[in-house]
Parts: C-alpha cells; structure tokens; sequence
C-alpha cells in the first residue's frame, strides 16, 4: 500500500536517551498504529558500513564525500526487516548490537552527511500506512513529516537521561559507565543539535514534554491525551 498524506502521524522528536523510543512504541501499541524508530535507520546503517569494511574516520575528521557517497548507497539498500522489538539485518537479529555505545556514536556520525539522509528519506515516509504512524527521532516533525497531527518534543535532563540509557544497558546485560554515558549524552546533544543539516531542534507547531520527573506510563498518557485534544480541537 502506498504511503498516504491523509493517514495521522503522531511526531516525537527529542535529544539522545529521553525515552521517545518507549513512549512512541507504547503509544503507537495503544492506538493500532504502526511505529518507526528512525533512529534505528541511522544505526542500521553505521552497522551496515562497518560490516563492509566502510570505516568512519576518527572522531575530529571530516568524512569525505566519497565515502559518505558510499554510506549513503549502504542506507538505501539496507536489507533490514523489523519485526515487533527485534531488527533483523541480513538475516542476522541486530537487536542489542545496534544500541551499543559505539553504533551509537558512528549512526550520529553518519546522520550527519547529507547524502545518507537523502537516502533515508522515502524509507521513513514509506511507513505511513493506515491506520496511522508513531514515529520517533530527531527530525520527524521539520522534515520527514511536517504535516503530522501530533508534534511533541519530548526531552529530560541530561543526568536523568544517562541514567536511564545505563539502566537499560546494564539490563541488557552490556558494559556501561555513568561517567562515559554523561560524556557521549552531551557530545550527541551538541553534534545532533549544532549539524547543518536537520539538526535537532523544536519545531514551531511542537509541544514540550519533559519527562525527568514523569515515569514512562505518564509520559505516554500525556501523549494520547494531546493526540485525542488535538483529534477534537485540530486548529489549536
Ligand atoms: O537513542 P538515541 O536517541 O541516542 O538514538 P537514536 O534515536 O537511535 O538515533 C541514533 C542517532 O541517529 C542519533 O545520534 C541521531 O544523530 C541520529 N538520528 C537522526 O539524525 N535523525 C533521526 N530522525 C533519528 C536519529
């Protein structure tokens, strides 16, 4: 089925570790909707490119546009299926993998070259499929998806966000340092949100979920209750 305008878009975007990922899942389980984790995309990719021996620079060097010509080609033919939480690359469950912290650090890296976004793009606008879509990640609401429903920009403190990614690492049985994951959190906010192009920031039609103080439940009720606001007053 081809993707269709008319079909609701609900947009969490926000910085590193805020939990959009849980909130916009759940979110999208309650309602019947499909859900896309964008992020993953850009995860898959760096996974992809350092599995084909496509190797990023280090850290403080610019990428060239040869190579980001060849990342981009790695994104637009990712063999990936998603299937409920697991993420499946070439046949292979990526899952756990994909969310360790030096997948982290090169998907923010590669999200970052022109080319790779452009190459991502109809991927992501593909799945707005009826019923509706719940889509998480930096630019859903400025770029992927301007005309969603529901824009939310969902965020917490940086000490509260490191310590939400280090439990989740040390329940998935992964290595993890607070010190480390605090560093890498400000380092992805800065990069995320200083880049050219897409970079993070807060739509003009977005509203503000800080979610330091609230647990995953309550940020997911305050999310339907704005999607059901929105579906009986849509001009405000
Ligand atoms: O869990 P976390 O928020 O750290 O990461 P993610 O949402 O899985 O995204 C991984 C990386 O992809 C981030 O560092 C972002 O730079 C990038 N990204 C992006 O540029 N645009 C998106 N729509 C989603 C993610």
């Amino acid at each position: 089925m081809a993707a269709v305008p008319s079909v609701p878009v609900i947009a969490i975007d926000g910085p590193s570790a805020s939990g959009k990922g849980t909130v916009a899942s759940r979110v999208a389980g309650l309602l019947g909707f499909h859900y896309l984790d964008s992020g993953a995309l850009y995860r898959l990719t760096a996974l992809a490119a350092r599995r084909a021996g496509c190797l990023l620079p280090a850290d403080d060097i610019a990428v060239e546009d040869a190579l980001a010509g060849r990342l981009a080609q790695i994104a637009a033919t990712l063999d990936v299926r998603f299937d409920g939480a697991a993420i499946w690359l070439a046949g292979e469950d990526v899952s756990l993998v994909l969310r360790d912290e030096q997948t982290s650090r090169e998907a923010s890296r590669v999200a970052a070259l022109a080319p790779v976004r452009a190459a991502l793009l109809q991927r992501q606008r593909d799945f707005r499929r009826a019923p509706g879509l719940v889509t998480d990640g930096r630019d859903m609401a400025t770029v992927v998806f301007p005309d969603a429903v529901l824009k939310i920009f969902l965020t917490a403190s940086a000490d509260e966000r490191a310590r939400r990614r280090y439990k989740q690492l040390i329940e998935n049985g992964l290595a993890a340092s607070m010190e480390d994951l605090l560093r890498d959190i400000h380092a992805r906010d800065q990069r995320d949100a200083s880049r050219a192009l897409a970079p993070l920031v807060q739509d003009h039609r977005a509203s503000l979920l800080d979610t330091t103080c609230l647990t995953a439940d309550a940020a997911v009720e305050e999310v339907l209750r704005r999607y059901r606001a929105q579906a009986t007053s849509p001009c405000e």
